[in-house]
């Protein structure tokens, strides 16, 4: 068996992705802590206009969502002279283990950078530091506020 032909696009490409990516950061990062679709969505309309440091990605099996990854301009009010961050990380269930994540991770680290910025950075909780330290992001803080977050940064090199 092969497994699936993933195409990575810019959201701005494939705008009918726009409705499972809100709805899988939503259910991930925002729903638990009470806010409605509606603020993810309103967020993520950054990620459509003319911004070009504002951008998200989109893994997709054809018209399969697969996973997403974007770039925006904060992430971690104790670091808000830090800019941008690769965010909103996610992979389906059924395509995790596979590369996915890393790949996707990777393709918006080098979308930010050549965008001409020196580092771009990414926060994370201490239980994925593996997984980004594998493929080449640098810790450079731990413990950062009430989530005691990691904070890594990926250079030009
Ligand atoms: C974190 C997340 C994005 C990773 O996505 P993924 O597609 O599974 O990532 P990868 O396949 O690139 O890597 C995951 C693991 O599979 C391994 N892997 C990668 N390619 C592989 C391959 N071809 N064969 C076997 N294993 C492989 C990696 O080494 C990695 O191992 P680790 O978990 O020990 O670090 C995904 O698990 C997810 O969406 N989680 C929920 C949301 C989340 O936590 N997001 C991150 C917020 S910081």
């Amino acid at each position: 068996m092969t497994g699936p032909a993933v195409t990575v696009s810019d959201l701005r490409d494939t705008p009918h992705f726009f409705d499972a990516v809100a709805d899988r950061i939503w259910r991930a990062w925002w729903e638990p802590h009470g806010f409605p679709l509606s603020h993810i969505e309103g967020l993520l309309e950054n990620s459509m206009g003319k911004d070009t440091q504002s951008l998200c990605l989109v893994a997709h099996d054809g018209a399969r969502f697969v996973g997403t990854a974007s770039v925006i301009a904060s992430d971690l009010e104790e670091r808000p002279d830090l800019t941008p961050w690769v965010a909103a990380v996610w992979v389906d269930p059924p395509f995790r283990g596979i590369g996915i994540g890393g790949a996707i991770v990777l393709k918006a680290a080098r979308a930010a950078l050549d965008t001409g910025v020196v580092a771009v950075h990414l926060c994370a909780l201490p239980g994925k530091r593996a997984f980004y330290e594998r493929i080449g992001w640098r810790l450079d803080e731990k413990d950062v506020g009430e989530d005691r977050l990691d904070v890594f940064s990926m250079r030009r090199s």
